[in-house]
């Protein structure tokens, strides 16, 4: 099952992926973790990455690109993979594609998880994650039992570096002029379904559970 989890800044698409990996025991592949990663070990992308990232704006398209086209090459892409973040432009959209053909595969899905601009702000400034596993909350819809500490591994929650108000609305911004294309053209190529990401989190789990299974036949 190859399935692309599109959504705006603080919809929910790495809080559904992580469960949706449980589900289906495919990866996520999400290429905003990925840039945390490598600015994390200091690389030469991570560095390239951290600019643009703490400016709101999107990493270039050949770089990005490049970075899923290895990863989806990986043994354990085989069975399919959760896409969480990628892709954001219609340039990425057409070289899935072509990865994708090259690798004999196809998109099973593409599930929007719509929120309304006004809920997005308070989810991202509000979320916590856990710097060892991952793992995301939320300071009030998905409070650790412990503040600060993470339910999973006992690991110590931080908060992003993009998700101050200021950054936020420009990741807002390039959202709409640049990804929200996207619906249409995955309308077009008859592979979009919408969930109601205003929903409670496990009911938003439920949703798209409910789409795959039966997309999937
Ligand atoms: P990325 O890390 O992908 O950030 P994003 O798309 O802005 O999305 P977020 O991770 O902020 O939100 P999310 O939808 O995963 O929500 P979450 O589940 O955490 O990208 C970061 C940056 O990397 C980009 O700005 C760009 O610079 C670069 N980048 C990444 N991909 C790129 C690409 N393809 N091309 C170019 N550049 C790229 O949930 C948010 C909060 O809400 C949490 O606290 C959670 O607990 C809470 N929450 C979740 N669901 C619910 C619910 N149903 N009800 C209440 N609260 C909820
Ligand atoms: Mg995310």
């Amino acid at each position: 099952m190859q399935i692309v989890l599109m959504g705006a800044p603080g919809a929910g698409k790495g809080t559904q992926a992580a469960k949706l990996v449980k589900e289906f025991s495919i990866p996520q592949i999400a290429t905003g973790d990925m840039f945390r990663a490598a600015v994390k070990e200091g690389t030469e992308l991570g560095k390239q990455a951290k600019a643009c990232m703490d400016a709101g704006k999107l990493v270039p398209d050949e770089v990005t690109i490049g970075i899923v086209r290895e990863r989806l090459a990986k043994d354990d892409c085989k069975n399919g993979f959760i896409l969480d973040g990628f892709p954001r432009t219609v340039e990425q959209a057409d070289a899935l594609n072509g990865i994708l053909s090259e690798l004999g595969k196809k998109l099973t899905a593409v599930l929007n998880i719509a929120v309304p601009a006004e809920d997005l702000i308070g989810r991202s400034v509000g979320r916590r994650v856990c710097k060892n596993c991952g793992a995301t909350y939320h300071v009030d819809f998905n409070a650790p039992k412990v503040e600060g500490i993470c339910d999973e591994c006992g690991g110590e929650l931080y908060q992003r570096a993009d998700d101050t108000v200021e950054t936020l609305t420009n990741r807002l911004n390039v959202y709409v002029e640049s990804t929200r294309p996207l619906i249409d053209y995955y309308k077009r190529a008859g592979l979009y379904t919408e969930v109601d990401g205003r929903q409670h989190i496990d009911k938003v789990t439920e949703a798209l559970i409910k789409v795959l299974t039966s997309v999937n036949g």
